[in-house]
């Protein structure tokens, strides 16, 4: 067996998985956010440590086997998050997330002193306020004393690997995150670091996703019940665990998530193409390979927040039913999912979303139609992108709650071009994390043929070329729909 744990913003997700990819339980923890001031988003570390050993205690509880069988376990992470810790590597003040937006004028600065070419140069990625280095400037500038005592940076699940097991590391998915990595290279940067006055002594030694980074302290294995010869494996970022646990491991494999927000993610061989920013490059959880990902902020939230604001009674089956009904198009509707901002392709948080062509005729379900097509053809920038850089995607795997409709399914086909598969069991990151365990363990040879056993396909939905038509005509009617919005609320 191995354990694949999943350090989530809102919970601590813990899986066990046997050696033919089952999933033989599920434990899921959660803890709370702090949120001080509007744009302030931490955690207390604590909290993590706390309810992962809390957890992997109550599934040790309710494991039958032989406890040794369990051999080995890795973590999946939320991004970005700065953990700060003293010389005697005591957490030195909360946790600053990824979704903590406070550090706007740290992102200015970032650009005018390393310049906006060379930070994408070395890092492959714009400065964006969820990002760690931004945080680490905020600390130094607000919060000198505490800044003065830090010895070295953690990202959240790092922290919990050092705590689980007495060792620090950072490994590249997650390093990739931070603005302080060079990405193709896979080191950090000396010369970012110079400029911008943090010593490097600061960055945490670096390993790859499946290397093993020790073992279980022996009084976390007191504590849960585990053996202290557990296996621990640095883990990767969420999205690269993503990745993993979706199959996404060779050129031309992408994957559609829909949760909150929406990412479009597709592998990368290559360390030296050129996005221009517009779309995150970051390293993978598989060992000298990359991924390419846009983010559709109000992916998931789009339609949660029109069914909390329009159909509050229903739950989302319901909602659904009859979209099917509608043409392509809901008869005239357009609707643009910029009801939070957007990150891709226009990297705007002042714009904001709209229903366009609205008709005494409409109902409900033209309404639920629209919404949809507008979060998928926001997604749909995404992949353009991709292919205006000339990559090329054989077929995108959907999870998420994209991939819990079978109209939606079809209208991600139809809308990019492209087969959609459908996962027999979707377990997310935390499955990408136990993969990592499973092959550091050495019970595949690559994390490519552990997927083979892992990860299967149930259901295809391809492309029908009259809806292709269809959709690429609304498509630049969607973007035009931007452009011209763009000033309502400046
Ligand atoms: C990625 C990002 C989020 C977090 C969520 O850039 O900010 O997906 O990783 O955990």
């Amino acid at each position: 067996y191995v354990i694949g744990v999943d350090l989530g913003t809102s919970a601590v997700k813990i899986l066990l998985m046997n050696q033919d990819g089952e999933v033989c339980q599920e434990v899921s923890k959660s803890y709370p956010l702090i949120q001080e001031k509007s744009g302030y988003s931490e955690q207390n570390p604590e909290e993590w440590v706390g309810k992962t050993i809390e957890g992997l205690t109550e599934m040790v509880k309710n494991f039958n086997g032989d406890i040794q069988d369990i051999e080995g376990l890795s973590f999946s992470g939320q991004m970005h998050g700065l953990v700060l810790l003293d010389e005697d590597h005591k957490v030195l003040r909360n946790a600053i997330l990824w979704n903590d937006t406070r550090t706007t004028v740290q992102c200015r600065k970032i650009e005018d002193i390393v310049g906006k070419e060379r930070l994408l140069d070395i890092t492959k990625n714009p400065a964006l306020e969820g990002f760690t280095l931004p945080k680490i400037l905020w600390v130094k500038e607000h919060e000198p004393t505490i800044y003065g005592k830090a010895s070295v940076f953690l990202l959240p699940k790092d922290y919990l690997r050092y705590r689980l097991t007495g060792h620090l590391h950072s490994e590249f998915s997650d390093a990739a995150g931070t603005l302080l990595l060079d990405v193709g290279e896979k080191k950090w940067s000396k010369e970012i670091c110079n400029l911008l006055g943090i010593d490097i002594s600061l960055c945490p030694p670096l390993v790859a996703s499946h290397e093993q980074t020790g073992t279980l302290k022996s009084e976390v294995a007191d504590k849960t019940g585990l053996s202290g010869n557990v296996k621990v494996f640095a883990g990767g970022a969420d999205n690269a665990c993503g990745a993993i646990g979706s199959g996404i491991l060779s050129e031309g494999k992408t994957l559609c998530s829909i949760g909150t927000s929406g990412v479009v993610l597709s592998y990368e061989q290559r360390n030296d193409l050129d996005f221009g920013g517009k779309v995150h490059y970051f390293n993978h959880g598989e060992e000298n390979a990359f991924y390419t990902m846009g983010v559709t902020l109000a992916a998931g939230y789009s339609l949660s927040w029109f069914k909390d604001v329009f159909a509050k009674e229903i739950d989302f089956d319901e909602l659904l039913n009859g979209i099917d009904e509608v043409p392509i198009g809901a008869n005239g509707l357009i609707f643009t999912p910029y009801i939070a901002g957007e990150r891709t392709p226009h990297a705007d948080s002042v714009i904001r979303g709209s229903f366009i062509g609205m008709d005494a005729s409409h109902e409900r379900k033209d309404f639920v139609r629209a919404v949809l097509e507008g979060i998928t053809f926001s997604l749909n920038e995404s992949i353009e992108i991709f292919r205006e850089n000339g990559k090329k995607i054989d077929n995108v795997i959907s999870i998420g709650g994209g991939a819990k409709n079978k109209e939606w399914l079809q209208m991600q086909a139809d809308i990019f071009n492209v087969e959609i598969m459908k996962l027999a069991s979707e377990q997310g990151p935390g499955m990408g994390a136990a993969m990592l365990a499973a092959y550091g363990c050495g019970w595949f040879s690559s994390l490519k043929e552990c997927a083979d056993k892992f990860v299967q396909v149930s259901e295809t939905f391809t492309p029908k070329e009259e809806n292709v038509e269809a959709y690429r005509k609304l498509f630049k009617l969607y973007q035009d729909v931007y452009l011209s919005t763009k000033t309502l609320n400046e």
